[in-house]
């Protein structure tokens, strides 16, 4: 089995969770690639079995940059042919991973962004799992982290978000596992 990691991270909030996943999945012995997202990367989702992608919500949805990925990716995986519907991968399983600070909201100011990824996932054709939500920190804006609708999230991911994350990640590489 073969995993990959793709995330992008500005705050290193996501990074957190991403790193948290790439350790469970490399205590298990289990081949994995982290990849955070720039502006040209290229990937090939064909060599992986267990893909886990991960964005923070900016504005409810991905960031620009994750967005620009998310299209481009597509279009290139499409050969400019316009498919009925999503080809399915062989086995290709998917979990989409998003952090945010839901000040305003709360939980759900982070569901449209880990909907919109999970969407990309199975237009890539793969099986999507699960989708998970972590609190994150919002950098740059104390008062939002102290005070906003999900309380005090000021030191978030913290380690009880993370051992979720391990546990969480263990389960679904229990459930892969040959
Ligand atoms: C420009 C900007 C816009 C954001 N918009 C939202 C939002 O709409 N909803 C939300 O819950 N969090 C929002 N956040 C908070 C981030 O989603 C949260 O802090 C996330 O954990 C940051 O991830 P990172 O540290 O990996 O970059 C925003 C943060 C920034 C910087």
């Amino acid at each position: 089995m073969k995993c990959l990691i793709l995330f992008w991270s500005s705050g290193g909030n996501t990074q957190k969770v991403a790193q948290a996943i790439e350790k469970t999945i490399n205590e298990q012995h289990i081949e994995v690639d982290t990849l955070r997202i720039t502006e040209h990367l290229e990937i090939n989702f064909d060599p992986y079995d267990l893909i886990f992608f991960g964005s923070p919500s900016y504005q409810w949805i991905p960031p620009e940059e994750v967005q620009h990925f998310i299209k481009r990716t597509l279009k290139r995986e499409r050969h400019g042919v316009r498919p009925l519907g999503a080809p399915k991968r062989h086995r290709t399983f998917s979990i989409a991973f998003c952090t945010y600070s839901g000040v305003h909201t709360g939980e759900r100011e982070g569901w449209t962004a880990g909907a919109y990824m999970a969407q990309f996932l199975e237009h890539m054709g793969c099986f999507v799992l699960d989708q998970w939500y972590t609190p994150g920190k919002f950098q740059g804006w104390e008062e939002g982290s102290l005070y906003g609708k999900m309380g005090d999230i000021s030191q978030r991911p913290n380690e009880e978000d993370i051992r979720i994350i391990k546990m969480k990640t263990n389960e679904v590489l229990a459930g892969l596992v040959d």
